[in-house]
């Protein structure tokens, strides 16, 4: 078959080189001359494991081309993929859907034969209908133009197998047409059905919803924990322990109860927001009240996150020296939009702290995001001379540092695990103090002269 897709940014690239590795005939469209120029080359412009080698196999073999031409998008496929992002609106909560009406008013009035237009991005219910009208009335083709919509729940960083191997195929149609979407997203699926991934078909705003309460129920679990995790700390228990004795409930399940510096990117925060905004546009917004609680309770975290650094060297951060191990909002991604990692660096600077941060992949974005943060080239550069250590990414390079790897590296042996994914034992057993959120702070926790907390061996 053959299909193109609007938009090479990670949703958009990742479709492209995916439908084409299932065999499918692919032109990726983006009106950015540069990026299209590197993906047609073989480079990925963003970091995305394994999404590079299926992108070079699929051009080396035909299947995938890149172009920044409507009209020879408009000629080539009968079948469209939307793929742009849905940003936050600036100063509001609802989401702009500029690059969505850009990408289907330059494109329907190209189209003079039947085509399907099938969403991917994440929309605001709604809005497939609206631009089913949009594009009609646009098209020389008029009503033989449809849209659909076929939400996209891959995960950054997992982007390539979630996309050839997702838990659900979500195809939402006009039920008073023909039956031609579905027909030819069953036949582009048809590897996948197969593979008897569930194909689940529904009428538009039902499919739009879908991918909104998904995230939003995502957001919410990871809330609910941390929420938890801070009745943890008042009490003195554990939030690590408790979130595995929940997990092991069916019903609740272990996965997004990861406790610590809460939900950051280019989806679940912008995601919950634009769907309260919905909400209250179709005079529903008390059903979603909920969710500016599991907004509130995750941007606490980072301000929780700069206290715990704090305490952690002593009381004041004005003077002191923190290194900041990750930048990416989450590990395998070299993604910082709405980064915990960086805004809690960007907090701990404004407190006086000299901050270095170290991201295995994410160094160009946030320096671009944040220039007046100092930057360090490896996790041993960034803790020379810290009188904290904070890990705010669990990438595995971190996870897998040694206490000893930093012995004669930093002032003080102070560990603040935001991410809980360090072996607390191993690190107070080399004397180290270490403080997680969530968690009773360590006992040996004591003030030196200068005020600063080091622990009883501490350097
Ligand atoms: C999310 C959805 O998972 C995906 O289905 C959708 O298509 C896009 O939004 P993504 O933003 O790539 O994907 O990341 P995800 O792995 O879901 O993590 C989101 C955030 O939650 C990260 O900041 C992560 O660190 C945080 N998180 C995740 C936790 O704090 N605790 C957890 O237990 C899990």
């Amino acid at each position: 078959m053959r299909c193109t897709v609007f938009g090479t940014g990670y949703l958009g690239a990742t479709h492209a080189a995916c439908m084409a590795e299932l065999g499918h005939e692919v032109l990726g469209v983006d009106i950015d001359e540069g990026k299209i120029a590197k993906l047609a080359s073989g480079e990925v412009p963003f970091y995305e494991p394994g999404l590079a080698d299926t992108l070079r196999r699929n051009l080396d073999s035909g299947r995938l081309r890149f172009t920044t031409s409507y009209a020879e998008a408009a000629a080539f496929a009968d079948l469209h993929f939307l793929g742009v992002g849905t940003p936050q609106k600036k100063g509001e909560y609802g989401a702009d859907l500029r690059h969505v009406h850009a990408v289907v008013d330059a494109l329907a009035p190209l189209l003079d034969r039947p085509a399907v237009i099938v969403g991917k991005s994440t929309v605001p219910v709604g809005t497939a209908a609206e631009l089913a009208v949009r594009a009609s009335g646009l098209a020389p083709a008029g009503d033989a133009v449809e849209v659909a919509w076929n939400p996209e729940f891959l995960r950054e960083g997992h982007a390539v197998v979630d996309t050839l191997r997702p838990d659900r195929v979500v195809v939402g149609v006009d039920p008073t047409r023909d039956g031609r979407a579905e027909a030819l997203l069953r036949e582009l699926y048809a590897d996948l059905i197969a593979a008897e991934v569930p194909f689940l078909l529904t009428d538009l705003p039902t499919a739009e919803l879908v991918k909104v309460s998904a995230n939003a129920f995502l957001a919410t679990k990871i809330s609910f924990i941390n929420a938890i995790s801070e009745v943890c700390e008042a009490a003195g228990a554990d939030v690590g322990a408790l979130a595995d004795a929940l997990g092991h409930d069916a019903r609740i399940g272990r996965r997004f109860l990861g406790a610590g510096l809460g939900f950051g990117g280019g989806c679940l925060p912008k995601d919950i927001r634009a769907f309260m905004a919905r909400a209250g546009e179709l005079g529903a917004n008390q059903a979603l009240m909920f969710l500016r609680e599991v907004d509130s309770i995750n941007m606490r975290r980072r301000t929780k996150m700069v206290e715990l650094a704090t305490r952690a060297v002593g009381g004041s951060l004005l003077g002191s020296t923190v290194a900041v191990l990750g930048a990416a909002f989450k590990p395998d991604s070299d993604d910082v939009r709405d980064s915990p990692a960086l805004n809690v660096a960007g907090m701990l600077q404004l407190h006086g702290a000299t901050v270095t941060v170290y991201d295995p992949k994410a160094m160009d974005n946030s320096r671009r995001l944040f220039p007046t943060l100092t930057y360090a080239t490896t996790a041993i550069e960034a803790c020379d001379g810290a009188d904290a250590v904070l890990l705010a990414t669990e990438w595995d390079e971190f996870r897998s540092l040694e206490p000893a790897d930093l012995d004669g590296v930093v002032r003080s042996r102070v560990i603040v695990d935001g991410r809980r994914c360090l072996a607390a034992d191993r690190w107070r057993a080399a004397g180290w103090t270490y403080f997680a959120l969530g968690s009773k702070a360590d006992g040996n926790e004591r003030a030196n002269r200068t005020g600063r907390v080091i622990t009883p061996a501490g350097n």
